[in-house]
């Protein structure tokens, strides 16, 4: 049953008609019932701006050790060591103090000048030609460049790696395929880590394989191949999909907005913090999923231990306790921390990426166009429960 505004609220994170237009369900978990339970999957969820970025915070209770995708954890999926996204410290720590090291904000800003020239090449063909599909022409190819050039692998293998990701992202809901959209396919990367090792260069992946760190026991060590393998896939996975949503956001968000979009286009200065309200406004991974560690109560209700939580921080982005006029989408607007990157010990790694590529992506669309519509028609959605946004969103040049 999908009621988003009868007297039942019932919210199906797999259901695509809720999912089309989730704002109105989430508005009703916010006001009617902020502690939610769906009886069908069996989970709860948090849907307010201050529940859920306490739970995000509080790691000893909400517990990312058997996944952090709603999907991960109902299949009981062994996880390998390294994909931090999926540990609790100090495991978690331990290694993402490792990934941070060789990832570094600082690291990533100096790639502009190469996230520039990948936007570029995507863009240019279009000059003239009159239509532009946000997502297929842009959004899916600049992140994965991006991260192809920073772990050192070739273009012509970045495109087979990609398709195989959408694949699995479009796969299955019920499934463990969903452990693929962050995972990709491991085995894709074995021959270039095996191929690095002996080749050493100036990449990521010749840092992974030389970095040494103190493991869990103590011991000085390098990481495993496999642990290699793990970060790499993780980085890959982890990074492309959202931002290729982010990217979706930005030209469909921009169509419906067309007096804030040629303010954009007249002072591109406005560009970053444009970003910052259409990832606030549109969080292109929305659920964040948890497994309770204790007894909780919350609103009266005893939440027991081994239950899984979802925290909703796309909902949370919409509270108007905490952003006045919510949903309202406002490229001025002053954001007191959205939650799209997360929050606490596991706040996005790449972050600072991502907010790149957003904005060069929009800086470079704006030199080139100031006016679009999207070609609604054409337009499709696609999504699991960890990613919501476009699959194909084209669009009419003006
Ligand atoms: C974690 C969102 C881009 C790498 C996260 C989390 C969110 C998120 C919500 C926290 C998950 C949780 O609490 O369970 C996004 C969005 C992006 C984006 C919306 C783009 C708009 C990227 C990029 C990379 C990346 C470009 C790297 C190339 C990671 C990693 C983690 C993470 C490694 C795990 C951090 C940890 O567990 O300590 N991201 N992300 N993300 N993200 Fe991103």
């Amino acid at each position: 049953m999908t009621v988003s505004g009868g007297s039942e609220l019932y919210y199906d994170p797999f259901d695509f008609e809720i999912d089309t237009d989730p704002y109105p369900v989430w508005r009703r978990m916010r006001d009617e019932q902020p502690l939610y339970y769906n009886e069908l999957y069996k989970f709860y969820a948090l849907s307010r701006y201050e529940d859920a970025s306490a739970a995000l915070t509080d790691w000893q209770t909400y517990r990312s050790g058997r996944g952090s995708i709603l999907e991960v954890i109902r299949a009981n999926i062994d996880i390998p060591s390294g994909m931090i996204l999926f540990e609790d410290p100090p495991r978690h720590d331990l290694h993402r103090a490792l990934l941070a090291r060789v990832f570094t904000p600082k690291k990533m800003l100096a790639l502009e000048p190469k996230v520039r020239e990948f936007t570029a090449r995507c863009l240019d063909p279009f000059v003239g030609s009159g239509t532009f599909d946000f997502v297929a022409d842009l959004g899916a190819q600049m992140p994965m460049r991006t991260i192809g050039y920073l772990l050192g692998i070739p273009e012509s293998d970045q495109e087979a790696i990609r398709d195989r990701q959408a694949r699995s992202l479009t796969g299955g809901q019920e499934s463990a395929d969903l452990y693929q959209a962050v995972t990709v396919d491991s085995s894709m990367f074995v021959d270039y880590i095996d191929w690095r090792a002996n080749n050493p260069s100036d990449d990521l992946m010749t840092e992974l394989l030389t970095a040494e760190f103190t493991d869990e026991t103590g011991t000085l060590r390098k990481l495993t191949r496999d642990e290699v393998l793990t970060y790499v896939t993780l980085l890959s996975g982890a990074g492309n999909e959202t931002t290729t949503r982010l990217i979706g956001w930005t030209g469909k968000l921009l169509a419906e907005h067309p007096d804030q979009r040629r303010e954009l286009a007249a002072d591109r200065s406005l560009v970053p913090n444009a970003i910052e309200e259409i990832l606030r406004y549109e969080a292109p991974s929305p659920i964040q999923a948890r497994y309770v560690a204790r007894d909780v109560e919350l609103y009266g209700q005893t939440v027991p231990a081994g239950s899984i939580m979802t925290l909703l921080n796309a909902s949370a982005n919409r509270d108007d306790r905490h952003f006045p006029d919510a949903d309202h989408f406002d490229i001025h607007r002053r954001i007191d921390r959205h939650l799209s990157f997360g929050y606490g010990i596991h706040f996005c790694l790449g972050a600072a990426l991502a907010r790149l590529e957003g904005r060069v992506a929009l800086d470079e669309i704006l030199r080139r166009w100031s006016e679009w519509e999207i070609d609604s028609e054409n337009a499709t959605m696609d999504r699991t429960s960890t990613t919501r946004g476009w699959r194909r969103l084209p669009a009419f040049l003006g």
